[in-house]
């Protein structure tokens, strides 16, 4: 079984003042939560919600790693850093880095072997463009995207990595792709994972989560298909009752 996992990206958004106020509420209305719970939040955050999730079941993830292990990269964080700040979980490949900031497959493998190999657990983001939907490239889009992630990554690890597929004309849209599309795309990463390792590995060691203007109202149905172990959450996270409902959809 695959226990369902959500978690919140807060992007570039939250002070330390603003974390302290929404993880101080959070807490309480996550606690009995059957999913696992994770915060990505900006780094300057880190230590702040480390600190006030301290002894609860909200784990503490980031936004981003650095593939190196220190050196001349201004501007970047490594994974070491992120580790001494008791960080688990770390977002990579989201699509407004890949967008924005000229992150590619290449960079995305990388961060994860980088991640992995100090103990952090990748939330490694794929999916397509709206043109790139509308010319029927989903599939390739995310196969290539996904192998792309995976390239030399040890079968051994597979239990330490979650994937997101966030097709990025939903995000921050409010327009949500239907349960079917979600779980339909969401089907072809886990047959790509099963390709590469092994059915069981696909089946029973990766969680696949969905992203993209997921929120309180579609979590259930969205949660109800046979593919989608969780989500990844962006607008809805930023406050606690929202987020804390659909943590406990
Ligand atoms: P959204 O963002 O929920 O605001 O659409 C999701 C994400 O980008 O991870």
């Amino acid at each position: 079984m695959r226990r369902p996992i959500i978690a919140g990206n807060w992007k570039m958004n939250n002070t330390i003042a603003e974390t302290k106020a929404l993880l101080t509420e959070l807490k309480p209305l996550v606690k009995d939560a059957e999913a696992e719970v994770v915060v990505c939040v900006p780094y300057t955050d880190i230590a702040t919600a480390g600190e006030i999730i301290k002894g609860s079941n909200i784990k503490l993830g980031a936004e981003n790693v650095h593939w190196a292990e220190k050196g001349a990269f201004t501007g970047e964080i490594s994974a070491k850093m992120l580790k001494e700040l008791d960080v688990e979980y770390v977002i990579i490949g989201h699509s407004e880095r890949r967008q924005y900031f000229g992150e590619s497959d290449e960079t995305v493998n990388m961060r994860v072997k980088a991640a992995l190999a100090a103990g952090l657990k990748p939330i490694i983001c794929v999916g397509e463009s709206l043109d790139e939907r509308e010319g029927n490239k989903t599939e390739s889009v995310v196969r290539t995207q996904t192998a792309g992630a995976l390239k030399d990554i040890d079968k051994s690890e597979l239990d330490n990595i979650v994937i997101a597929y966030e097709p990025i004309w939903a995000i921050g849209t409010g327009r949500t792709a239907t349960s079917e599309q979600a779980n339909e795309t969401i089907k072809v990463i886990r047959d790509v994972v099963a390709e590469l390792y092994c059915r069981d590995c696909a089946e029973n060691k990766v969680r696949i989560q969905y992203g993209g203007s997921m929120n309180p109202k579609n979590v259930k149905e969205l949660m109800a298909m046979p593919e989608i172990d969780g989500g990844l959450i962006g607008g809805a996270s930023l406050k606690a009752v929202d987020f804390s409902n659909v943590v406990n959809f």
